[in-house]
C-alpha cells in the first residue's frame, strides 16, 4: 500500500496508471474508519482497477472549534484496516497546508437550494468547508469515479451538485448505509460513546424503523409528533431536529404529496456526541 502525503508524490504515483488507461476509484474520509468507509472502498475496487482513499480531516467543514479538536484520529489503524481490504488501495493523507496551502478557509457555494435545509441550517458554514476540500481533493486525484455513503445523505445530494457547478468530471456513486448490529448506522463519532450510550443510541434506527413502517397510516406531522414524544421521554438524548423531507429537493412538506421518494432525517446528541442517520420511506 502507498502513502503519499503531497500532491506531487500522489500523481506521480497516478501518472503512469492513468497513461496506461487504469481507471481510478476515489473514497474521501476523515479516517478513523469503520466497516461503513471500507465498504465504499469495496465498491470502489468492484467498479475501477485502483482505488485512493484520502484521510484527512477538513478544518474548513467543522463549525464548532471543540469538535474539530476531538474529532478521533487513529492513523496507525486505519492503514492496518485498507491494508486488509486490499494492497492496491493509494492512501493520500496530506497537511492541511499542503492542500490548501496559507489560505485555509473555505469558497462560498450557492446550490439549488439544499444547502440551506438540515446540516446546512445546523452547522453554519458545513457544506462550503466540504465543497472547498472536495474540488482541492478532486483536483489532486483526478478519478474517474468518487463514492460516498447515504450516511450523509445532504452531503451526497450536494456532491451530485457540486460536480456539475465545478464542472468536475467525476461520476459520483452512492453507497447504502452500514448499520452495527444494534442498528446504529456506524460512525466515526461512535468511538466517542460509552457502552451504555453506544447501546441507547439504537434508539435512532429503531425509531426511524417505526417512522418507515407507520409511513402510510399516519400523517407526517403524526410522525413528527411521534418521534418528538420519544425523545421528551428519553433522558439520554436530545434533538436537534427530526424532519421528513423530498428526497430530491430535501424541503419538508406539510401533507405527503403522490409520486414524491421521501425519507426521513435525524440529528441528535447523546453525550454530547452529535449523531445523523437517515431512512428511505417509500
Ligand atoms: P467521513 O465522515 O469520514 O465519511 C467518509 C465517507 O464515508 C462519506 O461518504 C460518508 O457518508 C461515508 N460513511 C460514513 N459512515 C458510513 C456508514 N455507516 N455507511 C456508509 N457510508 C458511510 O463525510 C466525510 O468524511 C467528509 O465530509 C468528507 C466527504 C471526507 C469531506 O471532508
Amino acid at each position: 500500500m502507498k502513502i503519499h502525503n503531497s500532491k506531487a508524490s500522489l500523481k506521480s504515483t497516478l501518472l503512469p496508471l492513468k497513461n496506461n488507461n487504469k481507471s481510478i476509484g476515489f473514497v474521501p474520509t476523515m479516517g478513523a474508519l469503520h466497516k461503513g468507509h471500507l465498504s465504499l472502498v469495496k465498491q470502489a475496487f468492484k467498479e475501477n482497477d485502483w482505488v485512493v482513499v484520502s484521510i484527512f480531516v477538513n478544518p474548513t467543514q467543522f463549525d464548532d472549534p471543540a469538535d474539530l479538536k476531538k474529532y478521533p484520529k487513529t492513523l496507525d489503524n486505519d492503514l492496518l484496516l485498507l491494508n486488509s481490504v486490499s494492497e492496491k488501495i493509494i492512501v493520500f493523507s496530506p497537511e492541511a497546508s499542503e492542500l490548501y496551502h496559507q489560505n485555509i478557509s473555505s469558497k462560498k457555494y450557492h446550490f439549488s437550494g439544499i444547502e440551506k435545509e438540515m446540516e446546512g441550517k445546523h452547522r453554519t458554514g458545513h457544506f462550503d468547508g466540504v465543497g472547498t476540500v472536495l474540488n482541492l481533493l478532486f483536483d489532486a486525484v483526478t478519478p474517474d469515479k468518487a463514492y460516498f455513503g447515504e450516511k450523509d445523505f445532504q452531503q451526497l445530494q450536494i456532491v451530485k451538485e457540486l460536480v456539475i457547478l465545478d464542472h468536475i468530471p467525476v461520476k459520483i456513486v452512492g453507497c447504502p448505509i452500514i448499520r452495527e448490529k444494534n442498528g446504529l448506522a456506524m460512525s466515526s463519532r461512535n468511538k466517542q460513546l460509552s457502552q451504555k450510550e453506544f447501546s441507547e443510541a439504537a434508539l435512532i434506527c429503531k425509531l426511524l424503523t417505526t417512522v418507515k413502517e407507520k409511513f402510510h397510516n399516519l400523517s407526517i406531522a403524526k410522525l413528527n409528533q411521534l418521534v418528538e414524544e420519544e425523545f421528551k421521554k428519553n433522558d439520554f438524548f436530545t434533538l436537534e431536529y427530526f424532519e421528513i423531507a423530498n428526497s430530491a429537493t430535501l424541503k419538508t412538506h406539510p401533507n405527503k404529496l403522490k409520486n414524491v421518494k421521501y425519507r426521513a432525517f435525524i440529528a441528535c446528541f447523546i453525550g454530547g456526541v452529535r449523531l445523523i442517520d437517515n431512512i428511505a420511506l417509500n
